[in-house]
């Protein structure tokens, strides 16, 4: 199943593809005229997203995607899909990711993000198909001591359940290519993903009060939350606030398209970083944000954030020296298209579901 394939004869299945990364990467695939099937149980994502991607990509294009509302923890759901599509290659994306709430529901955390993994790896190999990607954070890093970060640094231990369920799937994915070689296996290490489908059509839909930066800022410039709460401003950076490698998601995307193409005919575990390179502090975000939006935001400096590190950026030259990627796009960009989509859909999807 690892023998190279042309994008109109290979069906990538791609578990939360109705989410904020998948839903993207969906776009990027279709419209390199992959067939895609998509499986999401909606739980942390909107219907609306799947007909937005329909409608971005275009009728044609839109033909190759199949859409299952599904979790993949059942088992005899997930074995239906694969004996109707036989999928090639897999990107998997499902999966709880809120950093907080994984601290206060470990088991849950622990029993959907691995038992999950387990059931569809289970499943993969039932239908010989072992080409994954998947979905790893750089948070399996820790705190580095050094960025910025190559895909040679150690890992450290996870701070919070969450981490751990990405450092723990790695961990199995490399165990099940030591069994099998034939598996084989890309670890995508994300940095920070922002921004949105220039189109304005995508783009992140968090439920409740953004835990992460992006999201919260463009919440206060569409008048919907008073102020940003800046966690800390007294860690050993430029301004005293925290530094992260911010990448499009749109960039984040194209990575796995490009990881995908890369790892055609082969069977082997590569890890790649995701980001672009660069660090942004906190100040950076809110005033490239200013300047997008075209109006002053409210922020206030609070206590730091239990659990965050001061800086984190990466080097992201294996990716452009092994499979030609490279991030496009800059801040300005990143929340350029995170206000477009904001301001045209201010309560995210639920603005086209009321
Ligand atoms: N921050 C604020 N105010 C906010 C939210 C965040 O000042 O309201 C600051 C944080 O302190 C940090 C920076 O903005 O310095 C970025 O915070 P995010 O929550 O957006 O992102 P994190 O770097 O904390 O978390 C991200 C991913 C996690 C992943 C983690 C570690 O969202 O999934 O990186 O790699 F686990």
């Amino acid at each position: 199943m690892s023998c190279s394939l042309a994008p109109s004869e290979t069906c990538v299945l791609v578990t939360g593809g109705a989410g904020f990364i998948g839903s993207h990467t969906t776009v990027e695939l279709l419209e390199r005229g992959y067939n895609v099937v998509v499986v999401d149980d909606l739980s942390n994502s909107s219907p609306v997203a799947i007909e937005r991607i329909k409608e971005i990509v275009g009728a044609d294009a839109a033909q190759n995607l199949t859409f299952y509302e599904e979790n993949i923890l059942d088992r005899a759901a997930l074995t239906r899909i694969f004996d109707t599509h036989h999928p090639d290659r897999v990107i998997h994306f499902a999966g709880f990711k809120a950093v907080g709430e994984s601290v206060a529901k470990p088991l849950e955390y622990y029993s959907n993000n691995i038992g999950s993994t387990l059931t569809l790896c289970d499943v993969m190999r039932e239908h010989d198909c072992k080409s994954i990607i998947f979905s790893s954070s750089s948070t399996v890093y820790g705190d580095p001591d050094n960025p910025p970060v190559t895909e040679e640094d150690p890992k450290k231990p996870a701070t919070n359940p969450y981490g751990w369920t990405k450092w723990m799937i790695e961990q199995m994915l490399m165990d099940l290519h030591t069994a099998d070689p034939a598996w084989n296996v890309v670890l995508l290490r994300y940095f920070n993903p922002i921004g949105a489908h220039p189109s304005g059509l995508i783009g992140e839909d968090p439920k409740g009060i953004p835990n992460n930066l992006v999201p919260y800022v463009a919440q206060v410039a569409v008048g919907k939350r008073e102020a940003v709460q800046v966690f800390g401003n007294d860690y050993p950076t430029p301004d005293g606030t925290g530094v992260r490698d911010y990448i499009h998601v749109v960039d984040l995307a194209r990575g796995h398209v490009s990881a995908l193409e890369w790892m055609n005919g082969r069977s082997e575990v590569e890890i790649f970083n995701l980001g672009t390179g660069t660090g942004s502090s906190v100040l950076d975000v809110i005033h490239a944000f200013e300047q997008a939006c075209g109006h002053e935001l409210p922020y206030k400096i609070c206590p730091r954030r239990a659990g965050d590190i001061a800086a984190n950026w990466c080097d992201a030259s294996k990716a452009e020296r092994m499979m030609g990627w490279k991030a496009q796009f800059d801040i300005a960009d990143m929340c350029r298209d995170s206000w477009n989509w904001q301001s045209k859909n201010p309560d995210g999807f639920a603005t086209a579901e009321a």
